[in-house]
């Protein structure tokens, strides 16, 4: 697993600045930018820092920007970073502020001087600068160097660490979900998945797993169809949170949790195939959020359900045109085993509600390569049958500066899963296919359950750099979902 940079708080020691070893981040609000440690910093540069600080490349920053200067005369720091932050900056761009030194952490000790801005926005720059730093290094064998603690020096440490430790649990859970996603499907098998979700039994968290005599027993025949031509045993993990009043309906959170993607007997072009190890970024994520629930002690009920399974060819496994009957009753003619996801949730789903009565359920997924066409890497596709829902998931997920986009729905797109033999089709073709995908999904929702679908196919992982994560997994939703437990869930 990757280690978190250890982030601790002090009042700032201005006569120790010169003499400061390491890095240095000084926060600066140009409005008020004379705080006690940028003058002294400014008398050891001999005047370098208020030149800087004139300079047109620094007032050129956008908040949360960063200009980095190597080994400034007159300091014993080997470099300074000036970092664009107002005191009216929003939560996001303290984060972006946090990120900037996050990303540029070595293991040299760095001292941040948050002198000027509020307790709220240290916080959330901490919580900025953890997140951008995270590294996932397990399989690099060259020497580690851990990253060298950060020290931030504000001028209320003890309330600043208060803001910022159900912020350090959100962090935990997204690392928790940016190591699954990372990690490669010879190591996440689904027992390596099962055992790693069970092993939060810890944090209090109730942690069942069902096996596949159980997941026949309960008539899951279309999850357990896709799994059928791997080694890898198909299980459903089911993780109870019970933070809130004891009788209050659960809200529950289902995801997709393909170990490996190959595509099965409709098999994937090799070119690429190699991502098809992300494929279980929603149950990530949903392992994520629970884990952030359990640290912070979340007053609420939440139920986390992951459908894991490896869709693999084989002679075992499912053909094209086989029927398969799902937990629900209605059968699928599987025209295409590539289209396994949807397959996966509509028994998780149909089981979280039969089983917890959920007073809402959301589902994530890595589902469609249509999504990434339509929307792609920026906005996460939400899918739902509940303004309301949708409205405050829509809400959370801007102010955590995750992007998401509402898409349509409707009967001309479910149409096209009518089949000629069985009571629907997992395919509706190729035009809008996240759409009908969403619908097929959607027929595995009871009559009046508030619901929304996730399609992160395009935002779970990225190739390059973002501002919160470097290239590969980016824990997308967590923060969101976890926002919107807290404000929906947990105010009541
Ligand atoms: N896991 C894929 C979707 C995907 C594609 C995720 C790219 C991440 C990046 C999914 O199981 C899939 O294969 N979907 C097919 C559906 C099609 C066969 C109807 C697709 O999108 O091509
Ligand atoms: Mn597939
Ligand atoms: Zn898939």
């Amino acid at each position: 697993m990757s280690h978190p940079v250890a982030i601790q708080f002090q009042s700032p020691q201005i006569d120790a600045l010169a003499s400061q070893t390491g890095r240095i981040a000084l926060l600066v609000d140009a409005a008020k930018p004379a705080t006690p440690a940028a003058k002294r910093l400014d008398k050891a540069m001999r005047g370098g820092l208020a030149r800087a600080l004139a300079s047109e490349a620094f007032t050129r920053l956008k908040p949360g920007e960063s200009l980095d200067l190597a080994f400034p005369a007159g300091l014993a720091a080997e470099a300074l970073h000036l970092i664009h932050l107002p005191k009216k900056a929003s939560v996001t761009e303290a984060r972006k502020a946090g990120a900037a030194i996050g990303r540029a952490l070595t293991p040299a000790a760095t001292l941040v001087l948050a002198e000027a801005q509020t307790n709220a926005q240290a916080a959330e720059l901490s919580f900025g600068l953890a997140l951008r730093a995270y590294d996932f290094t397990p399989h690099k064998t060259a020497e580690k160097k851990a990253l060298g603690p950060v020290t931030l020096a504000v001028t209320a440490p003890e309330a600043v660490a208060a803001l910022a430790s159900p912020l350090a649990a959100v962090a935990e859970g997204v690392f928790f979900t940016r190591d699954l996603v990372n990690e490669p499907a010879n190591i996440l098998t689904t027992h390596d998945f099962a055992a790693r979700l069970a092993a939060m039994q810890e944090l209090g968290l109730d942690v069942e797993i069902l096996e596949e005599d159980q997941l026949t027993k309960l008539g899951m025949g279309a999850l357990l169809g896709v799994g059928q031509g791997s080694e890898s045993p198909s299980k459903v993990v089911v993780m109870q949170w019970h933070g809130g009043k004891k009788g209050d309906a659960p809200f529950a959170l289902v995801g997709k949790g393909v170990v490996f993607d190959s595509g099965g007997i409709s098999i994937k072009p090799a070119g690429g195939m190699e991502e098809m190890t992300m494929d279980m970024g929603g149950a990530a994520v949903v392992a994520g959020v629970m884990r952030s629930l359990a640290l912070r002690g979340a007053k609420a009920n939440v139920v986390g359900l992951v459908g894991l399974v490896e869709n693999m060819p084989d002679g075992r496994a499912q053909r094209p045109g086989d029927v398969v009957k799902s937990m629900k009753g209605d059968t699928i003619e599987v025209i295409n085993t590539d289209a396994e996801g949807r397959l996966v949730l509509a028994d998780v789903l149909w089981y979280a509600q039969d089983r917890f009565k959920p007073c809402g359920v959301i589902n994530l997924a890595t589902l469609t390569g249509a999504i990434i066409i339509a929307l792609g890497h920026e906005h996460t596709g939400v899918f739902s049958n509940d303004d309301a829902l949708a409205g405050a998931f829509l809400k959370a997920a801007a102010a955590e500066g995750e992007g998401a986009w509402r898409m349509p729905m409707g009967q001309a797109y479910d149409d096209k899963l009518k089949s000629r033999i069985a009571d629907m089709m997992n395919v509706g073709g190729r035009d809008g296919g996240a759409i009908t995908a969403a619908q097929f999904i959607k027929r595995f929702i009871k009559d009046g359950m508030p619901w929304v679908h996730l399609d992160i196919a395009g935002t779970a992982l990225l190739k390059s750099d973002s501002t919160l994560a470097p290239k590969g997994a980016t824990g997308w939703g967590v923060m969101a979902l976890n926002r919107l437990i807290r404000d929906q869930y947990e105010s009541k």
